[in-house]
């Protein structure tokens, strides 16, 4: 296992390029599953979670070529199986979204229920309700789901909660349905906009996606087509917060700033001034006193989950008392505990969190990332910590994070990394 040894530095300055998004280029992977044809994908960042989603697709049977140079991958020919090993299940729950295009495809898919993490039980539910609801017969039999059916039909589908991952996976099983279906509450994220784009490019008909309900007409088969994918609006935030954090002044650039609205307006509230230039945003903190602020997660476009743990990271060197209510994920606050070991007193009450800022400062500790999101906010915590920490368990942060510790060095950083021989599992 690897550690990032990070050395308190100075305000971050100059310019960073956001990366494509992770919970774009996954879901757009999976419904390559729903052609034979090539299917181009560009801006592809280099992460663990995209290549094991391209030894998903092989393991299918799918020809993937990955060309991180060019950040290209390339897709083609078709599935042979409709079963997913368990060993590539469960190294990331994303590999679930191959079940609605391996069903719609192949008319059938057996895959290991993925497991839950540590930021909750992450149920599969709304996914299978969807799928049974377009016709799909899914049984679960020892955590293994398997799902058939001849030709899915269209139908209404009614999310009792706004998930991301059911939308996607309901959205490219309709797309291939007879008939028109309807998802209802459906999730708003701008990666299920990104996908809803990659489908229709392939020949799909559907309409809605980016608001709560999505129309989706079935076609008798869809082609290969090329596509570039969305910035990372989760790295765009968090490179946001390392400037803030830093007191720094740095444009984060090749990002979208709707995407990132809620944060935008969260590090004014702190006192941070934010403005658009060009094709970024820039971040400007400099010898600020930012203050307290609270912070509410909602599903798109509240202020996203996924940015929680590195915003709560800034909220321990503010002035003032912050909160911190997590309203999506039943346990999201293992980073708190990390940041109290570094001097944070972050007291957590359920799905609620109390941040002091404090005026005195954090201290550098050994840490542990206790998944992607906490793992960033651990290292911008170390960024301002006095004296040196280690983040320990770093393969969840290159999970989602292309480059993380080049991109925040170039920015002035003190980031090594090193592998880590007592914590080899
Ligand atoms: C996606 O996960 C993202 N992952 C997550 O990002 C993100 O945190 C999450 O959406 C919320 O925005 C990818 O896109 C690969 P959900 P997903 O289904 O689809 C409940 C990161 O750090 N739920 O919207 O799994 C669930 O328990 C990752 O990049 C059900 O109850 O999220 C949770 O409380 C972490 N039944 C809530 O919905 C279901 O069938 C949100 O989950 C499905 C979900």
């Amino acid at each position: 296992m690897a550690k990032f040894i990070v050395e308190k530095a100075g305000p971050l300055h100059g310019e960073v390029v956001i990366s494509g998004a992770k919970n774009a280029v996954l879901p757009i992977l999976a419904a390559t599953v729903l052609t034979d044809e090539i299917c181009t994908i560009y801006d592809v960042p280099r992460l663990r979670d995209v290549d094991v989603m391209c030894r998903i697709l092989r393991s299918l049977g799918k020809t993937v070529e990955e060309d991180y140079g060019n950040h290209t991958v390339i897709v083609s020919g078709s599935v042979n199986t409709s079963t997913i090993p368990y060993e590539l299940v469960k190294k990331m729950r994303a590999s679930f979204f191959v079940m609605g295009p391996l069903v719609a495809k192949t008319g059938a898919a057996n895959i290991a229920q993925p497991g839950g993490c540590s930021i909750g039980s992450r149920p599969i539910d709304l996914h299978i309700k969807g799928l049974r609801k377009l016709g799909a017969k899914v049984v679960i039999e020892e955590s293994l789901v398997d799902a058939s059916a001849q030709q899915l039909t269209g139908d209404l589908v009614y999310l009792d909660f706004p998930s991301v991952g059911a939308t996607e996976n309901i959205m490219m099983a309709a797309a291939l349905a007879k008939g028109t279906s309807i998802i209802e509450n459906a999730a708003e994220e701008p990666e299920i906009v990104d996908l809803a784009n990659f489908l229709n490019k392939m020949g799909a008909k559907i309409k809605g996606a980016g608001t709560d309900s999505i129309r989706i007409e079935g076609v008798e088969s869809l082609h290969g087509t090329k596509h570039t994918v969305i910035p990372d609006r989760i790295e765009t935030g968090t490179f946001m917060v390392a400037a803030a954090i830093s007191r720094g002044n740095v444009l984060v650039r090749n990002c979208v700033s709707d995407h990132v609205r809620p944060v935008i307006a969260k590090l004014i509230e702190c006192g941070a001034s934010v403005s658009e230039e060009g094709d970024g945003i820039r971040v400007n903190a400099e010898g600020m006193h930012l203050k307290a602020t609270s912070v509410k997660t909602m599903p798109y476009p509240g202020f996203p989950t996924d940015m929680q743990a590195p915003f709560m990271a800034l909220l321990t060197t503010v002035e003032g008392t912050s909160t911190v209510n997590e309203t999506v994920f039943e346990n999201r606050f293992m980073h708190a505990d990390e940041l109290s070991r570094m001097g944070a007193n972050i007291r957590v009450d359920g799905r609620t969190a109390t941040v002091p800022g404090d005026k005195r400062p954090l201290t550098g500790a050994k840490v542990v990332s206790t998944d992607l999101r906490g793992g960033a906010a651990l290292v911008l915590a170390g960024l301002v910590a006095e004296g040196t920490t280690e983040v320990g368990e770093i393969y969840h942060i290159e999970r989602g994070y292309e480059r993380f510790k080049e991109k925040l060095n170039q920015l002035g950083a003190k980031v090594i990394r090193v592998e880590d021989p007592q914590n080899d599992q």
